[in-house]
């Protein structure tokens, strides 16, 4: 419903892990006839799927979370089309990636998703996140 409601040209998401939900988001949005771009980003592309790397619609960058200006400086930001969505799945460095979208580009009305902020559910994975403050 969120990317039919806001129907995004860009598409950034911060935790790549396999592809899956890159390649989920592009299904998504060619079902939905939206022609957004996306690009993942992992500090480790070496866990793509085969499949999801060979997805010619899903911009995988390697990349680091805590340096978000050398993987997506402003220059490039700037030239990335309205409107965007931002997925936060790393679960690293958060306020300055808020921050960084923030001062770069963000939008009333756009949407920053922060995923896995339930801690009930980080205690019943295993309790053992060194992140979850
Ligand atoms: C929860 S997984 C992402 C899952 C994926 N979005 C999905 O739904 O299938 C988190 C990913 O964040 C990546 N990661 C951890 N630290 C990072 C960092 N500093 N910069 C970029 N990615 C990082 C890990 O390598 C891991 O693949």
């Amino acid at each position: 419903m969120l990317l039919h409601e806001v129907k995004p040209q860009t598409i950034i998401e911060l935790g790549a892990f396999n592809g899956g939900s890159g390649v989920w988001l592009a299904d998504c949005l060619e079902i939905m006839g939206i022609k957004g771009n996306i690009y993942e980003v992992d500090i480790d592309l070496s866990l793509l799927d085969e499949k999801a790397k060979a997805n010619s619609r899903v911009n995988f960058l390697q990349g680091d979370c805590n340096k978000l200006e050398e993987v997506f400086p402003p220059e490039m930001l700037v030239k990335f089309p309205h409107p965007w969505l931002v997925i936060e799945d790393a679960h690293v460095n958060l306020i300055a990636v808020a921050d960084y979208f923030h001062n770069n580009g963000f939008q009333n009305g756009y949407y920053l998703i922060i995923e896995d902020t339930n801690k009930y559910m980080w205690e019943a994975w295993d309790g053992n996140w060194d992140d979850s403050e």
